[in-house]
């Protein structure tokens, strides 16, 4: 497979794209972007900085300090795999919790952090050969991505693939807690201002509540290999 593509992955919260993603990027030999990663880097700089106080995100300071918000990923050689930097710091594991998780909608609502965000995806971008997943790729970060895949599946499926995955991270959480902030950021994410979720007209949706990864890779492979060969 010569030609290099953009591959884009939206959809809901927690229903598996960046595995997906992943898995699809390692195959083609592509470079994989998690956005969602990003926005939550930005998230736990307002957590560490007083850009979130008692309950409330403070949009002023926020905007007053996008500038100063550096966002990128290393390789770990022992993990195997990518992972997030916040101004040279490796925040993986902090991001990935519950208190980012439930600041994390609001914080990317706010139009200056998609706009910093966004030219930095772009630029990762430029050379295509990159498998971007998030909830605006195929409509606003690369709305000429070749292949575009918008992912879904049942609410309640997805609380309990993110219950077990936080399980095993030993998070004290509660099945209903998860469920609740899948929702709740779903319906944040679909009602936004700015640049929200929706599945463009251009995408092919893609249901996994009762198939495999495996299968949910054989299926996107076949369609790239469609595209690759037109
Ligand atoms: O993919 P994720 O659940 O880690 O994303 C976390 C949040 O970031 C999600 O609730 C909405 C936001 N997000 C976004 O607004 N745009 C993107 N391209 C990716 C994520």
């Amino acid at each position: 497979m010569n030609k290099k593509i953009i591959i884009a992955i939206d959809g809901y919260s927690s229903c598996g794209k960046s595995t997906m993603a992943k898995d699809l990027a390692k195959k083609l030999g592509y470079i994989y972007v998690d956005t969602g990663a990003m926005y939550r880097a930005v998230t736990l700089y307002c957590i560490k900085n007083g850009i979130i106080v008692n309950r409330q995100l403070d949009e002023e300071k926020l905007r007053a300090e996008i500038n100063k918000i550096s966002v990128g990923f290393v390789y770990n050689p022992v993990r195997n795999r990518n992972e997030t930097v916040l101004n040279g710091v490796n925040i993986e594991d902090e991001i990935r919790g519950m208190k980012v998780s439930n600041w994390v909608s609001q914080v990317s609502a706010v139009a200056e952090v998609r706009k910093a965000m966004v030219e930095q995806q772009r630029l990762m971008g430029k050379d295509k050969g990159i498998v971007m997943d998030g909830r605006d790729i195929g409509t606003v970060v690369f709305p000429n991505a070749e292949l575009k895949i918008f992912m879904t599946a049942m609410p309640e499926i997805r609380a309990q693939r993110r219950y077990d995955e936080l399980s095993v991270k030993k998070e004290d959480i509660h099945f209903d807690e998860v469920l609740e902030n899948i929702k709740s950021r779903d319906n944040y994410d679909m009602n936004r201002k700015e640049s929200p979720l929706r599945k463009g007209d251009d995408a092919i949706e893609l249901d996994n509540s009762f198939i495999t990864p495996k299968e949910q890779l054989e299926w996107v492979l076949a369609r790239v290999a469609e595209i690759v060969a037109e």
